[in-house]
């Protein structure tokens, strides 16, 4: 009809009719995503790209290129709020061809006011793109969602290719993101007078170096005295560190005192010489998810002093853990990393940039903390370094020499070895699983050995197991010596990987016991960015959720951050002693999932005191607001004081079955919580 108009009508007719259908056009306007602020969007890898693929090229999906779209990776998601402006979205969704070797899987996922208007199904890589349409007349907030297809988020580098709106309402359509942006502090400042904080339990074996320091706030001079110690222990009075050694196994339990100008405060310590080290999670620092690969001595030796600077030490922070790096590297470019791999006689050689590693655990030692080492079973670690394959005596032998305190035992290339794969293989880093052999007794081999040398040495060398959970290590991590075990990959300051994380621990909880922990990964808070500095991309209330389940989960807490920039968030978040006192509580239990009302998880853990740490947690992009009752789930009976940890204050007083406790959870924040009996 239209052509017949043209040729009939006169030219100026023809004009009249174009410009009536741009004013129809204009009010049906087509509006693409990538118009729109992407940086909402929340993503498990990356940043959100605009018209490029996740790694920045051009978006391609089963061999076809598209010009326009979202480049994400999941689990993301992004929020559009359309308040019923826009009548349809159209996209083309698929994996990006630019991880051709991986096997990646994801759904894309179209959800209006949380129902699900449209999936993808699962897709793979070379998939074609799948096309959707939907009809979003009446929604007024939209979500597009990847989640990971069930097989982790592993290479899900996810287009939304030519993606658009048809909107009716010029006044536009905009994303947004309901997590609060806004740093708040929570915890209280310590007082002037002293308080002794940190473990209240700590284990040595029998001819090992005790070496444990009193934490303790309040205004210095501080003067530390430790009523009951055994014979062949001392502590300096000046400092709080408490030195020496015990010949014959048994428990001893002292009274520290802390005073000072304002005061003094007194506290118990059971000394435990035994077969267990770390009988409550290690804390301390670890230097990869901050420098990874630009680690050095000079580094090491500044966040050992901001740990002592910052006041860290103060509320327990012990341990100075470096990471990937301190050895010579097979392929780096970088000359400080090149050298020989072991000296003549076989002992590991430290690349230029470390030297001296006796002089660096000395001069930590020296501040009260304590120092910690890395390498993998394998000839090489993760990042291409040497390795302990075929030297593992000798080096648990040079580690106790030098004076180290820890050892970060990672898996990374021991797979090749079992499947007899040539050193330079390609797939010789990261070798994540094996091919070959009995799978359990394979797995728990290099750890075995390892573990048996660390034992024969004349000096505590904690045992932490890297090898993220394969062959449920919880259940045998403790007979090769192990105190602690990762129980997952890699961490990364994203919402999914720490939800993630989060939502895998549960199984492994039983095993979990005083010398035994189950290892979640580092803290990824502060200025993180493995080698590109960053401040963490978790919002403060993720912040706070993070470290309150670390805390449940009796998790190993190693701070990952730059510690020469710790900003005061980030202080108050690892300075609170009611909440580190849950990860260090000494009955050693881990709190478990114990109820869910919709986004809300509960978790609870048991205390020594007979008390419960309850975390309400929050999973959803909404806050949760609710009148609690349900105590018995809890395993929480008769008349309870409830104390809100972060805040360090008593907030109610309930009685089981009769009381409700009004709750206010920010979204993806948490309500840390601590039961106890009130008195009658
Ligand atoms: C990974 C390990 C990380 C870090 C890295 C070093 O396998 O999980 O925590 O140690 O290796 O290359």
């Amino acid at each position: 009809m239209n052509t017949l108009y043209k040729k009939i009508l006169p030219a100026f007719a023809v004009v009249v009719l174009n410009v009536f259908a741009g004013a129809v056009k204009a009010q049906a306007q087509t509006v693409w995503l990538d118009e729109l602020d992407l940086s909402n969007a929340t993503q498990g890898y990356g940043v959100p790209k605009k018209n490029k693929t996740v790694d920045g090229k051009t978006i391609t999906i089963a061999g076809k290129t598209f010009k326009r779209g979202f480049g994400t990776h999941a689990e993301s998601s992004l929020m559009i709020e359309l308040n019923g402006k826009a009548s349809t979205f159209t996209t083309h969704v698929g994996i990006d061809d630019e991880i051709k070797g991986h096997e990646p899987a994801a759904e894309f996922v179209v959800s209006g006011d949380g129902k699900k208007l449209w999936s993808s199904g699962v897709m793979r890589l070379g998939d074609s793109a799948r096309f959707c349409k939907v009809n979003v007349t009446r929604v007024k907030m939209l979500e597009l969602i990847v989640t990971d297809g069930g097989n982790g988020n592993y290479y899900d580098h996810a287009d939304w290719a030519d993606a658009k709106f048809e909107i009716s309402d010029a006044g536009g359509i905009a994303t947004f993101n309901p997590i609060a942006k806004v740093p708040y502090i929570l915890t209280p400042k310590a007082p002037a007078s002293p308080r002794i904080n940190g473990a209240s339990v700590f284990g040595v074996r029998p001819g090992s170096p005790v070496q444990f320091q009193v934490a303790a706030t309040g205004n210095r001079p501080m003067v530390y005295t430790a009523a009951g110690l055994p014979k062949g222990v001392n502590i300096n009075k000046s400092t709080g560190l408490i030195t020496g050694r015990l010949n014959a196994a048994g428990t001893y339990v002292v009274t520290l005192t802390a005073k000072n100008a304002k005061g003094s405060a007194q506290r118990k310590l059971r000394i435990v010489c035994g077969e267990h080290m770390a009988l409550t999670p290690p804390m301390g620092w670890n230097s990869w998810n901050c420098f990874a690969g630009e680690v050095s001595a000079e580094k090491v030796k500044r966040a050992a002093a901001a740990m002592v600077k910052s006041g860290l030490i103060n509320h327990g922070w012990t341990y100075i853990n470096i990471d990937d790096f301190w050895q010579n590297n097979r392929d780096s470019k970088d000359q400080t990393l090149r050298g020989k791999f072991r000296d003549e006689a076989g002992n590991i050689m430290p690349n230029v940039r470390f030297g001296n590693m006796k002089g660096l655990a000395d001069s930590i030692h020296q501040l009260g903390l304590k120092v910690g080492l890395y390498s993998s079973p394998g000839p090489w670690t993760c990042g291409g370094c040497a390795g302990s394959y075929g030297y593992e005596k000798q080096d648990a032998q040079i580690y106790a020499k030098w004076g180290f305190d820890y050892l970060k035992y990672d898996w990374c290339s021991y797979g090749n070895v079992i499947d007899g794969l040539p050193d330079n293989d390609p797939d010789k880093v990261s070798s994540l699983s094996y091919k070959g052999g009995n799978q359990l007794a394979t797995a728990i081999k290099p750890f075995d050995l390892m573990g048996k040398y660390l034992l024969e040495q004349p000096r505590d060398i904690v045992f932490s197991l890297c090898q993220y959970g394969m062959s449920d290590v919880w259940k045998w991590g403790g007979s090769t010596g192990g105190s602690l075990w990762r129980t997952t990959n890699d961490i990364t300051d994203t919402w999914t990987s720490v939800k993630n994380i989060i939502l895998a621990q549960d199984k492994s909880a039983p095993w979990a016991k005083p010398g035994n922990w189950n290892d979640p990964d580092m803290l990824v808070i502060g200025t993180v960015g493995w080698g590109s500095p960053h401040p963490s991309k978790l919002k403060p209330d993720e912040q706070y959720l993070h470290f309150s389940l670390w805390s449940l989960f009796a998790a190993p807490l190693l701070i990952g951050c730059d510690m020469e920039k710790l900003d005061e968030f980030t202080l108050n978040l690892l300075t609170n002693d009611e909440v580190i006192a849950i990860d260090q509580d000494p009955l050693g239990k881990q709190a478990t999932c114990v109820q869910t009302i919709g986004e809300l998880k509960i978790y609870t853990k048991q205390l020594e005191d007979g008390s419960k740490a309850v975390g309400f947690c929050n999973f959803g992009m909404q806050p949760v607001k609710l009148s609690y009752n349900d105590f018995k789930q809890l395993g929480i009976s008769g008349k309870q004081t409830v104390r809100d940890l972060w805040r360090q204050k008593n907030v109610a007083a309930v009685t089981a079955g009769k009381d409700q406790l009004p709750l206010n959870v920010p979204a993806h924040g948490v309500l840390l919580y601590k039961f106890s009996k009130a008195k009658a």
